[in-house]
């Protein structure tokens, strides 16, 4: 079978990654999450007092940013920000809350898009994100456009904070996820919208095992394509 680039985009909280990451264990693909690559440069800029309306200051910063991915004992594919675990550290509030504006910044997404492309350079890949399908791989083989509405989403992103021993209110994720929603629509770089060809998945009333085997059904189908 051949070797498929799966693009997935949608809006934020709405399960891409959890559907992402189990449909790259079922093909044995890589995992590349985008979002924690802005959430990275994010935390980088917060940590180091960036200052984001000056170009010269981002582009330096973007010269000493190096992200890769590691799978842990776990089998999950955790962030490392200049050979440093920062999976925890780019999930908490003070991150999300900054994350979509700096990823507004046009030479923040040009070196973003620039590593993922070489990331997913090799085929056999799932990446997920905004513009997946519309800007990093236009001509990815399969495109997904996931949506659920904004109660799920946001009673879905608490839980997960929660696991991770992060108490935030609902109003607040609620609060965080229109923003990033808004802040994502509207930029002027490769705003979020949905690739012509993508597939539409709504996940409000569905589970993640579905929302899973509905992605591996559809790669399956392209896989065996001549
Ligand atoms: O997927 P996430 O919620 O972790 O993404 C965090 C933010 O990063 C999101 O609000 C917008 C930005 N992002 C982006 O602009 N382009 C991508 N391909 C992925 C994420």
């Amino acid at each position: 079978m051949r070797k498929i680039v799966i693009a997935i985009d949608g809006y934020s909280a709405c399960g891409k990654s959890s559907t992402a990451k189990e449909v790259s264990n079922i093909l044995g693909y890589r995992y590349i999450d985008t979002g924690a690559m802005y959430r990275a440069v994010t935390l980088y800029f917060l940590d180091h007092h960036v200052a984001t309306t000056n170009p010269k200051e981002v582009g330096k910063a973007l010269q000493d940013i190096h992200i890769s991915f590691k799978i842990n004992s776990k089998n999950k594919s955790e962030t490392y920000l200049n050979g440093l675990n920062v999976e925890k550290a780019i999930r908490t509030m003070r991150v999300s809350e900054m994350v979509s504006p700096v990823s507004t910044i046009k030479d923040v997404r040009v070196a973003m898009v620039e590593q993922q492309r070489r990331m997913g350079k090799e085929r056999g890949v799932v990446m997920d994100g905004r513009d997946i399908g519309t800007v990093v791989f236009p001509h990815a083989d399969l495109k997904v456009f996931m949506n659920a509405d904004l109660l799920t989403r946001a009673f879905r992103r608490q839980k997960e904070l929660l696991d991770r021993d992060q108490m935030v209110d609902l109003d607040e994720v609620v609060e965080n996820i229109l923003q990033r929603d808004k802040i994502d629509t509207t930029r002027a770089e490769s705003p979020l919208r949905q690739a012509e060809d993508a597939v539409v998945l709504d996940t409000t009333h569905v589970t993640l095992e579905e929302q899973v085997d509905e992605v591996v059904r559809m790669a399956l189908a392209k896989m065996v394509m001549p």
